[in-house]
């Protein structure tokens, strides 16, 4: 199954995404770890992505749409992905429309994570991640059975620096609501939307996705 996570920062699409990919087996295709992962290697490509993640704008769109194309003509993506922070600007929509046609596949569904601004500032600003096995934690709202440690793999948690200013946070909802939330429209017209409440708590959010995947829940 071809899947994209769609909804603002923080509405908890990584958090989903590590569950999705335990229940199908597809694999998790998100351009923000990508993008980390290229920081932490110290890449040309990382120290470029950097500046625009650290200021809450977006990589520009070259850089994106090839690094989506490379993973997705990979022979693990053959089965199905789960895109998570891809497509982002109405460019990035048709082009991965492109990528995929040329594969011969297409988007089977798209699930939209729908969070009220307010809740979204607030959990991004406690949030924790691991930068190993990806999962995502909060200070208040899911925090970890010990401090500082992640309970899937062991390893240290980090927060991530595009969330440490509040000002960088305001600024990544306002990119996206400007250029990311028109594709809502986009996938409404092709039938392949689903609108999923993120305000519940992680597990009914993830009871109401694996309905949509056709998924007893
Ligand atoms: P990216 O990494 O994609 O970040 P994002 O879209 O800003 O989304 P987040 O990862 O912040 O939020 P999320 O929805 O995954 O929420 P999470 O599960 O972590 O992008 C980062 C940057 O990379 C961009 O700003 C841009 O610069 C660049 N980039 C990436 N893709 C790009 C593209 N296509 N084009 C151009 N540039 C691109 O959860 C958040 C918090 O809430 C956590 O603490 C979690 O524990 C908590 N939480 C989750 N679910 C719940 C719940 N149900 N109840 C209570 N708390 C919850
Ligand atoms: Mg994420």
């Amino acid at each position: 199954m071809n899947i994209i996570l769609m909804g603002p920062p923080g509405a908890g699409k990584g958090t989903q995404a590590v569950l999705i990919v335990e229940e199908t087996g597809v694999p998790h295709v998100s351009t923000g770890d990508m993008f980390r992962e290229a920081v932490a290697n110290g890449t040309p490509m990382g120290m470029e992505a950097k500046k625009y993640m650290d200021a809450g704008q977006l990589v520009p769109d070259e850089v994106t749409i090839g690094i989506v194309a490379e993973r997705l003509a990979q022979a693990d993506c053959a089965r199905g992905f789960l895109l998570d922070g891809f497509p982002r600007t109405q460019r990035q929509a048709e082009a991965l429309d492109r990528i995929l046609h040329d594969l011969g596949r297409k988007v089977d569904l798209v699930l939209n994570i729908e969070v009220p601004t307010e809740v979204l500032v607030q959990r991004m600003t406690g949030r924790i991640t691991c930068p190993n096995c990806k999962s995502v934690y909060h200070l208040v709202f899911q925090p970890p059975q010990q401090q500082g440690v992640c309970d899937r793999c062991g390893h240290a948690l980090q927060q991530r620096s595009d969330d440490t200013a509040v000002e960088t946070v305001r600024k990544r909802l306002e990119v996206y609501e400007a250029e990311t939330s028109p594709l809502v429209d986009y996938y409404g017209r092709q039938g392949v939307l689903v609108t999923i409440d993120g305000q519940q708590g992680r597990d009914q959010v993830f009871s109401a996705i694996k309905a949509a995947l056709g998924r007893n829940a």
